[in-house]
């Protein structure tokens, strides 16, 4: 499996711009993972998707908090619009997320269930306020039968607003080693 991981992310990062089979697919309701997204994207080339709530999230931080906790604690698949991509067509796919109440937003759980990743390199990346990636990963492992799931990428969002690229660089550089 390790050699597997080391050709498709070691063929993607090196051949990566002049690829159209990566896909970027992220949540991002306050814009910190989507900068990270577009980071990824000018590094690695491929195609970008957007999660977008059919419903959409209260713009109010306190409505939104309640209404995230209530779709966590009440197991909740959000739905969203039509992606405009078809995963079927990329053999990496970078997924994106917030961390919301220390897990991926409930949306990103719909999208991963969606879709069938089997035989595919699914590599993650979050952004939060101060408590890391958490569980995601393993989260991301569990639902996504017969992918292979990286090592995630997590920075806080406000360092989002500033250059991060040789952040995301350096955690690109470690993942074509592994
Ligand atoms: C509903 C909600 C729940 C959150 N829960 C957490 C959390 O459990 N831990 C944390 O460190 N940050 C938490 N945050 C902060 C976000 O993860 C952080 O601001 C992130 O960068 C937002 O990304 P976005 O701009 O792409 O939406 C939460 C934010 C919201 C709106």
């Amino acid at each position: 499996m390790k050699i597997l991981k080391f050709l498709v992310l070691g063929l993607f990062f090196v051949f990566g711009a002049a690829r159209a089979d990566n896909l970027i697919v992220y949540f991002s309701d306050s814009g910190n993972t989507e900068r990270v997204a577009n980071t990824i994207q000018g590094l690695v080339g491929g195609d970008m998707a957007r999660i977008e709530s059919v419903i959409p999230y209260p713009k109010s931080k306190t409505d939104k908090t309640y209404v995230a906790k209530r779709e966590q604690e009440s197991d909740a698949r959000p739905e969203y619009h039509d992606l405009g991509v078809n995963v079927a067509d990329y053999d990496v796919i970078f997924l994106g997320y917030p961390i919301w109440w220390g897990k991926m937003p409930m949306i990103v759980y719909t999208f991963l269930e969606n879709n069938d990743f089997y035989g595919k390199v699914i590599v993650p990346f979050a952004t939060y306020g101060t408590s890391g990636l958490g569980n995601t990963v393993d989260d991301i492992k569990r639902i996504a039968v017969g992918a292979t799931v990286t090592d995630g990428f997590g920075m806080p969002g406000r360092e989002t607003e500033k250059d991060h690229t040789d952040a995301v660089k350096e955690w690109l550089g470690k993942l074509s080693a592994q």
